[in-house]
């Protein structure tokens, strides 16, 4: 019996985890869930799965959410604050953790599970963004198990050798091609996107998922996220990884060897499948994913993706050839423009603006410990607030 714990249980990775964890009862126990604020899904989550830990990051949410428990006669231990994340991530009797918080929130818990050497299932791809060096280098260190479950990288990793582990050398790969959908939007010329609202930007056509990375989708600061990612779970150069607009989500990426064969993995697009791959690999489990049909699938159709109508992925990848501190400043810069989007005080076309400005501000910003990137990480989030996106000029160099 292995224990599980599940960060940002109660979001759109976390609900499809505690799925798959159901329907393999004899074998998965739940050992802790944690959530931000959303206690009323957390306390259902708590009566059907039982953990002995739970963590509200909030603490008028954790009150409410021990008086329910109390009331419903159940042990289960909980926990306030960001302390507790980090407690559970790393608790002895934890055997899997799945980082599924989402934003540069999942950074700390998620390295505090990688220091105590757990099997890490690494859907939190802000955390590799902001610190890759330093995290992979910790991965190393501490022997935890690294494993991709994002489905484009749960993709990349299942085409490669079984024993092949992230953070190794790659031998005989000449490019990794990840595959997009290109969100609600593809095929919209770049002034039709400035008036589109949340809503809009959060109805993906393929795929059910959390609001911040729904925007991500439709913007395909995604896909950028995602390329820094592979970068650093792969140890591939950037001029090694390509992007292509897939819009059935059925391909999910592919490998292309030395001797120029493909390799892709396909799959309905449901996160179930990358999750459930991802707790038992090496071996297989039914994620409760219906069977791929290919002839009912029909066509499959790819293209290039349009850099103009959709700049956050150049800036991306700019920030990608750039590296040192420039993904941390990518990261921060567009959490702050998503939430302002989703706030609705900034419009669609305010984002990648937002995030190119904070890119000039704060050019040539180093990679630091993990001290300096939280500094960073801050630092762009502050100049954001007070003037990112909104026209003033940042005073001092990074
Ligand atoms: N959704 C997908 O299909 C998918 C696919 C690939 C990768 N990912 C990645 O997986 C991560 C999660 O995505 P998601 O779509 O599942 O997100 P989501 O639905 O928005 O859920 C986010 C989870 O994180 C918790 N959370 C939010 N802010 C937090 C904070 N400051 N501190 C601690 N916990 C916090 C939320 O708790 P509350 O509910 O209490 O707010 C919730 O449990 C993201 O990094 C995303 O890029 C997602």
């Amino acid at each position: 019996m292995q224990s599980v714990v599940v960060l940002g249980a109660t979001g759109s990775v976390g609900v499809n985890t505690l799925d798959v964890l159901a329907r393999h009862r004899d074998r998965f126990r739940v050992l802790a869930l944690t959530a931000h604020g959303n206690h009323e899904r957390l306390l259902e989550q708590c009566l059907t799965h039982r953990p002995d830990y739970a963590v509200m990051v909030q603490a008028d949410a954790a009150r409410k959410l021990e008086a329910r428990l109390q009331d419903a006669g159940l042990p289960t231990r909980v926990l306030a604050g960001t302390d507790g994340l980090a407690t559970v991530a790393s608790l002895e009797e934890a055997d899997i953790v799945m980082a599924a918080i989402v934003g540069a929130a999942g950074l700390l818990p998620t390295l505090a599970a990688v220091r105590a050497g757990k099997r890490v299932l690494l859907a939190n791809k802000e955390a590799l963004v902001m610190c890759g060096a330093l995290f992979m280098r910790t991965v190393q260190e501490s022997g935890a198990e690294l494993l991709p479950i994002d489905s484009e990288h749960n993709a990349i990793f299942q085409c490669l050798p079984t024993a092949y582990r992230p953070g190794q050398a790659l031998s005989g790969v000449r490019s990794i091609t990840l595959t997009a959908s290109g969100g609600p939007f593809r095929g919209w010329a770049a002034d039709a996107l400035e008036d589109v609202t949340p809503e809009q930007a959060c109805q993906h056509p393929t795929w059910s998922m959390g609001r911040k990375i729904s925007v991500d989708s439709a913007t395909l600061m995604n896909k950028g996220l995602e390329l820094i990612e592979a970068g650093w779970l792969f140890g591939v150069e950037p001029h090694r990884l390509r992007v292509v607009l897939h819009p059935e989500s059925i391909v999910h990426s592919m490998v292309e060897f030395e001797d120029s064969s493909v390799i892709a993995q396909l799959g309905q697009p449901d996160m179930r499948t990358p999750i459930a791959s991802g707790l038992a690999w090496p071996e297989r489990l039914d994620a409760g994913v219906d069977s791929l049909d290919p002839v009912s699938m029909g066509a499959l159709h790819f293209e290039a993706p349009d850099r103009e109508a959709f700049p956050c992925l150049r800036l991306a990848e700019t920030a990608m050839t750039a590296g040192g501190g420039m993904p941390a400043v990518l990261n921060a810069a567009n959490e702050v423009a998503v939430a302002d989007f989703l706030a609705g005080r900034a419009g669609f076309g305010d984002i990648p603006r937002a995030v190119e400005a904070a890119l000039e501000a704060f050019d040539g910003a180093p990679a630091g410990d993990l001290e300096n990137t939280l500094a960073l990480d801050a630092e762009v989030r502050a100049w954001m607030d007070g003037t990112g996106g909104r026209g003033t000029e940042r005073e001092t160099g990074p």
